[in-house]
């Protein structure tokens, strides 16, 4: 069934998302169902999920990131400003990736070239997209030393690239940051710093960020509004005040219980997300779900609007 989701002041809308991988030996797999989302000017969007849930795939989509050898099938509408990047030439789009929205990868040393001075890479990205910001000016603001032009890719470390990929960000004159887990390969320290700097950069620089986290709490600290997926569905779709106050779905209340806190048990979800090459009928999280009943075996949940939530019997579970 097709479900829209439009709003006002919108910079991304995507509509009735699929996508489907043609896997060598599973066939294909249903890594994204029908998601529809859309995202405002100047917000900070946190996606959340299990491994496996479609976040990688859902900013991949966006940029048609696809890696080689990766064969998936698109389908939806996925609007920058209102048009379909999924219709975009090839030049266009190579322009959009350039330009308009950025991705920051998680592994930042793949995002540049190994055997170019840095001072020349982003020379040549803010010259390409005539920039009015001068590098000095951007290492600056995103607090790298004003030495680092003269050294290689393999002289930094790992958080001082990941600042760099937010430099050439800044440099492309990009409006919407992917960022794709961008602490985790970091040490505990440089995660910290590399967090507070997007918030920083977020709110100075008027982006609009879709950070995808394993960890809520980075998202809760981060982010305006999150919104959870299982299984390529996405699930729960709420401002971040209300989403970890009054959890709606079950499994977001599951993954919330699942944060460590001094005052309650560390929870767990029981059993495993289902096979996406052989997905079963009706609510993909029913058998790990403690208030399923029978409808949700044979039916598919539908997004309710408002507190949008994808469950028959949805929340609140946490006391007001
Ligand atoms: N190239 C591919 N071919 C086949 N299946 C794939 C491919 N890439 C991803 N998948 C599958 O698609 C689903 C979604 O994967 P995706 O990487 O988007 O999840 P994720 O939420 O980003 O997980 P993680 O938190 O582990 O990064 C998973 O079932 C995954 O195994
Ligand atoms: S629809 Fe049913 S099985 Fe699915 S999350 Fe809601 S209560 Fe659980
Ligand atoms: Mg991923």
């Amino acid at each position: 069934m097709k479900e829209s989701a439009v709003a006002p002041g919108a910079i991304l809308e995507i509509k009735n998302l699929s996508v489907v991988y043609n896997h060598r030996t599973l066939g294909e797999v249903h890594a994204l169902s029908n998601v529809s989302l859309d995202v405002r000017v100047g917000e900070a969007l946190g996606i959340a999920g299990e491994s496996g849930s479609g976040k990688s795939t859902l900013l991949k989509s966006i940029l048609r990131l696809f890696g080689a050898g990766e064969t998936a099938e698109v389908s939806g509408e996925i609007l920058y400003r209102g048009r379909d990047i999924m219709k975009m030439r090839p030049e266009e789009l190579l322009a959009l990736r350039r330009g308009g929205i950025y991705m920051i990868f998680q592994h930042p040393y793949s995002a540049f070239n190994p055997v170019v001075k840095i001072g020349s890479q982003l020379d040549e990205t803010i010259r390409l997209h005539g920039s009015r910001r001068e590098a000095p000016d951007l290492l600056e603001t995103c607090g790298l030393d004003g030495r680092i032009p003269d050294l290689f890719p393999h002289n930094l470390s790992g958080g001082q690239l990941q600042r760099l990929q937010f430099a050439m960000a800044l440099a492309s004159g990009a409006r919407i940051l992917l960022s794709d887990e961008p602490t985790t390969s970091l040490d505990a320290v440089s995660q910290i710093e590399i967090i507070e700097l997007l918030k920083t950069l977020v709110e100075k620089e008027s982006l609009t960020l879709l950070f995808v986290s394993h960890d809520l709490s980075l998202i809760k600290y981060l982010t305006s509004r999150a919104v959870v997926f299982y299984a390529g569905s996405l699930i729960e779709d709420s401002p971040c005040g209300e989403l970890f106050k009054i959890p709606l779905h079950p499994y977001t209340d599951a993954l919330i219980k699942c944060i460590p806190s001094p005052d309650r048990e560390l929870g767990v979800i029981p059993g495993d997300p289902p096979d996406l090459s052989n997905p079963p009928d009706g609510c993909l999280f029913f058998p790990r779900c403690y208030l399923a009943s029978d409808i949700c075996r044979g039916d598919v949940p539908l997004m309710r609007t408002r507190h949008r939530v994808r469950c028959f019997h949805a929340g609140p579970f946490t006391e007001l």
